[in-house]
């Protein structure tokens, strides 16, 4: 096998395609949507605000705006059947293997008639993940069939509120805005890309996104946060931190949520997440966690050189927030929806179906032999 970096394999750094959507390790702070900058759009805008941006190419105005919350709300609620679906999906399933199903079956019931519906099918998916996340998590793990729509005008709003049955604080309201914010979107990572290659056989935007799902559940990918909680609440002091994640770098470990594929010396997410984490730690009444993230933060730079990305302090701000760790993969796919759809559409305006070629390295050219002079 030929070295893995030199043969390009992973296709890293290579263009696949053209996008308006997004630059990753290019300007401002790093990443930008549409030309906004993240840390302009967290500070700035809302949620709402930026997937209108995505399926828009841009901000909306506050009549606009309204519209948009507007009829995001009314799309809330789940059918009954899907709701049926929910409940039969046992408590230990994965998360993700729910989006999954939620998103296909949703799929079924109430497919993308043509590309001219492909607006409605992806503010449908909006509306509903929260929902299909919730109602399922609640049933299968409390015995509590939960109404699904709420008062909240926001997205994550709604979300905490499904997850809690209680009004969430402006603080918890703010730092999940910001978070769908910071994973909303980020060019043609393994998730995005796959949501185009479907898109590029005209395929239909449930597929698409269903496809997307199933990449992001990987642990390379978008499950980091929820591994990097399970790592940090292992650590007993910061102290700890930093002899646990010596032996697991010895041992050849990867440390989840470290790293990244295009970012070299820091992730613009992470500073933004952080910040967050800390205002939460500081709420919560205990900051050992926050501690320990920090030093494992210190840790890994000073000995590697290597960096949090969005995911690392994400694990600590959704611990503070009471949210189980299990869901913190479903709320990326809550919040990457509106990148995958945009590119969908994006692929679909000037389509050419992704058919990439391979260099062979397997045997040369040869016949089959008889079955019974095989060895
Ligand atoms: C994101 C990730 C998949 C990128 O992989 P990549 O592009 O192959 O990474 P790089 O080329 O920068 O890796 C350089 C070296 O650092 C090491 N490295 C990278 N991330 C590491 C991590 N989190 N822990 C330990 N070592 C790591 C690699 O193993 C590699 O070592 P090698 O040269 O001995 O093979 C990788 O950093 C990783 O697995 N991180 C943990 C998972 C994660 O947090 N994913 C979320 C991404 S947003």
């Amino acid at each position: 096998m030929a070295d893995k970096k030199l043969s390009g394999a992973g296709l890293r750094g290579q263009s696949a395609g053209e996008t308006k959507l997004c630059t990753v390790g290019k300007s401002g702070s790093g990443l930008t949507y549409c030309g906004y900058d993240v840390s302009d759009l967290a500070d700035n805008a809302t949620f709402e605000e930026v997937a209108y941006l995505l399926f828009n190419g841009e901000l909306p105005n506050q009549a606009q705006l309204d519209a948009y919350i507007a009829e995001l709300k009314g799309m809330r609620d789940l059918p009954e059947d899907l709701k049926s679906v929910l409940k039969l999906i046992p408590k230990d399933a994965h998360p993700m293997d729910v989006m999954r199903t939620g998103a296909s079956f949703l799929g079924n019931l109430e497919p993308e008639v043509d590309f001219a519906d492909q607006n409605r099918a992806a503010n449908r998916l909006l509306a509903a993940f929260p929902a299909i996340m919730t109602y399922w998590y609640r049933y299968s793990h409390e015995g509590v069939e939960i109404a699904c729509t709420t008062e909240e005008d926001s997205i994550g709003g709604h979300f905490l509120a499904l997850l809690t049955g209680k009004t969430p604080s402006e603080l918890h309201r703010k730092v999940m805005d910001v978070s769908l914010i910071l994973y909303a979107e980020h060019e043609f990572n393994a998730s995005t890309f796959t949501a185009r290659v479907c898109a590029s056989t005209l395929s239909d935007l449930f597929s698409c996104i269903t496809g997307a799902i199933g990449s992001l559940r990987g642990p390379l990918h978008g499950g980091a946060n929820e591994a990097a909680m399970e790592m940090i609440q292992k650590f007993s002091s910061p102290e700890d931190a930093k002899i646990q994640m010596a032996g697991m770098l010895e041992r050849k470990e990867k440390i989840m949520g470290f790293g990244h594929a295009i970012y070299r010396e820091s992730d613009p997410r992470n500073v933004i997440i952080k910040k967050w984490s800390k205002l939460l730690s500081e709420e919560y009444g205990d900051s050992s966690l926050y501690d320990i993230s920090v030093a494992c933060e210190e840790y890994m730079w000073d000995t590697k050189k290597l960096f949090c990305n969005a995911d690392f302090f994400h694990a600590s701000a959704y611990f503070f927030m009471g949210i189980p760790t299990k869901l913190f993969t479903p709320i990326f796919v809550c919040s990457r929806l509106t990148g995958w759809a945009a590119h969908v559409m994006e692929q679909r305006d000037n389509n050419r179906i992704i058919r990439p070629s391979a260099d062979y390295t397997g045997s040369e050219p040869r016949s089959v032999n008889p079955i019974a002079e095989r060895g």
